[in-house]
């Protein structure tokens, strides 16, 4: 050993080792599919040359003083005007979660739900739950019919879809709690689109094409998201929402009161009434959002902040990054085939126990502490080899003594002090129940849908539940929406999100390990390809390219069923505080997506 290392010091020797260092290195590198940096761009080593591993080759925003990425050019425009007012996140989150109710109708929102996560620059955190309530006359058979089947779009399409929603309940409790700048100056930029109109993209203008027959066959006489001359929209047009202006005016001139009283809250009774939905006056006075105790944990050195229940995502990304953290992710490489299944094989677990165990915390009791332990989820692996896919029929939701479209939105904030915002929020599917409410101008959600409305009957994502997650008059539904903040050394590091319905979970999960894991920028990793697998049914989607075709046949020849998406999974709105302190946003290029910083 000694002449090993004295050999060291001689040139020709060092050389030879140099070379046969390296001869065996750059093969482990290509299989093991590793990050190199190089001058600053990081690149993959993949066994396959030709695969490319991101959507496209799109590059972060960085910005020094502030920075908001969301669903939409104008939304993250409005965010970032707030903050060079002296506004902070949350001032900002206000007025970007109004603007996407005009922008991005498919999911932004007044007439849905949603969830906070907050992180002030002193490392505090609070979370809001502004989710959906069932109204007081719903049940758990209101989706039957009278022999006990499912009414097939019942809870999806239609007045009977909708939840009592909380978007605005939930914009008034943060302004009350933690905003410097007046209401009225938050509503204001919402308003101004409502009034003058918002240049469509080739996505709105495609969207609202694609749900023009729905419109006019649920909304006899509505004028609403339709062209003036019946044709379709194009790019470039002009979108006036006038009553939705007036609509952001009574909430801006009466705040809480100009949404769940008074005309807008007659106006919504009245549209209930027109289509035997159940959404009453007392459901609108009732509703109130409600502050959370956070999911808090670690992985490795990183502590998360994430949304507790009535969303599953927090609960299931704990388990899930805990599930990996003993596995040498890093060295493997992304999307090798051992990284791969330990992924799969955790996400088949934690969606079965979403399953058995998630629900309302008002209704049931949810063992969180339990399910995000770590003996709990080592006895999850005992079941688990390398050699062969487990058998999802053989996984139940574990023992404890004792899930769209893509139409959900995320937005991210962070302002110059560092305080730090990760709101998602949805109407659920695109364009919620597809009801415009008459007079009022704005879409109204199909959050219904989340619940179970059958034991065992799949949701619009395909995700099972059972009576944790079944309907009761104002108990809130299942969610999967993940709005995440990660700290590195106690202080901000990350902030994430995204919409998907079920994938919201998976796409957080792999977003935060590419960068944490894998090296790559906030951009990188939102532009890599990603996978999906939820239990149920079992099997792995995946985007095209995510996976090399060796990859393909190994884990096939593994017994893993895998289908490749013809729609992209997620759609990331998320901030990474670099190490010179700068932000770099990065925003999904699968959608309109973008990040504005300054
Ligand atoms: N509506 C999608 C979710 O809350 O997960």
């Amino acid at each position: 050993m000694l002449t090993f290392y004295r050999s060291l010091t001689h040139p020709k020797q060092l050389t030879v080792y140099c070379l046969l260092l390296t001869a065996c290195y750059l093969p482990l590198a290509a299989f093991c599919q590793e990050v190199k940096e190089s001058k600053g761009v990081y690149q993959f080593l993949t066994e396959d040359p030709t695969q490319k591993p991101f959507f496209s080759d799109r590059q972060g925003v960085v910005g020094k003083n502030g920075m908001v990425a969301s669903a939409h050019p104008e939304a993250s425009r409005v965010g970032v005007e707030i903050l060079q007012k002296g506004g902070n996140a949350t001032d900002a989150a206000v007025a970007v979660q109004f603007a996407l109710a005009v922008v991005h109708p498919s999911a932004g929102n007044i007439g849905g739900g949603g969830f906070l996560v907050y992180r002030t620059k002193k490392g505090k955190n609070y979370t809001l739950d502004f989710r959906e309530k069932a109204p007081l006359q719903g049940h758990k058979d209101m989706y039957l019919d009278a022999d006990g089947n499912v009414i097939q779009g019942l809870s999806m399409t239609g007045h009977l879809a909708s939840g009592v929603p909380g978007s605005v309940d939930g914009m008034v409790k943060i302004h009350q709690k933690f905003c410097k700048l007046p209401w009225t100056e938050l509503l204001q930029p919402a308003i101004d689109l409502a009034e003058k109109g918002v240049v469509l993209t080739a996505r709105e203008a495609a969207g609202l094409n694609r749900i023009k027959n729905d419109l006019k066959k649920l909304n006899p006489n509505t004028t609403y998201f339709l062209r003036q001359d019946g044709r379709d929209w194009h790019l470039g047009d002009t979108l006036i929402q006038a009553d939705l202006g007036k609509t952001l005016r009574r909430i801006q001139a009466q705040g809480r009161a100009g949404f769940y009283e008074g005309e807008t809250a007659t106006l919504l009774v009245k549209e209930m009434q027109r289509g035997k939905g159940i959404i009453s006056a007392q459901d609108l006075q009732q509703y109130q959002s409600a502050w959370r105790k956070a999911i808090v944990g670690q992985y490795k050195g990183y502590k998360l902040i994430t949304m507790p229940p009535v969303s599953s995502g927090g609960v299931a990304l704990m388990q899930l990054m805990k599930l990996v953290e003993p596995y040498p992710l890093k060295r493997w490489g992304w999307h090798a085939d051992s990284t791969l299944q330990v992924m799969i094989e955790a996400e088949r677990r934690v969606y079965a126990d979403r399953a058995k165990f998630l629900g309302d915390p008002d209704f049931v009791k949810v063992p969180i502490k339990q399910l995000t332990s770590t003996d709990y989820l080592r006895q999850r692996w005992q079941d688990f080899s390398f050699d062969k896919a487990t058998d999802s029929k053989a996984v139940k939701g574990g023992d404890i003594a004792g899930y769209e479209s893509t139409e959900t939105t995320h937005f991210s904030i962070v302002d110059k002090d560092g305080n730090a915002v990760a709101i998602t929020t949805t109407l659920n599917g695109g364009y919620g129940s597809r009801i415009v409410v008459e007079g009022a101008g704005f879409f109204m959600n199909n959050e219904m849908d989340d619940f179970s409305i059958k034991p065992g009957v799949p949701n619009m994502f395909g995700l099972i539940g059972n009576k944790a997650n079944a309907i009761a008059p104002s108990k809130r539904m299942l969610s999967s929406m993940t709005p995440t903040i990660i700290e590195k050394d106690k202080k901000l590091y990350m902030v994430v999100g995204t919409p998907g319905g079920s994938t919201i979970i998976t796409s957080v999960f792999q977003t935060i390990l590419n960068v944490l894991e894998h090296g790559m920028t906030m951009q990188q990793s939102v532009n890599a390809l990603k996978f999906h697998h939820q239990w149920l049914p079992d099997k792995t989607l995946f985007e095209n390219g995510a996976f090399t075709e060796n990859t393909i046949k190994r884990l096939q020849a593994r017994g893993y069923i895998l289908e490749m998406q013809r729609n992209t999974i997620g759609r990331m709105d998320c901030i990474l505080v670099r190490p010179d302190g700068s932000l770099e946003g990065g925003s999904d290029p699968r959608g309109d997506d973008t990040s504005v910083g300054y």
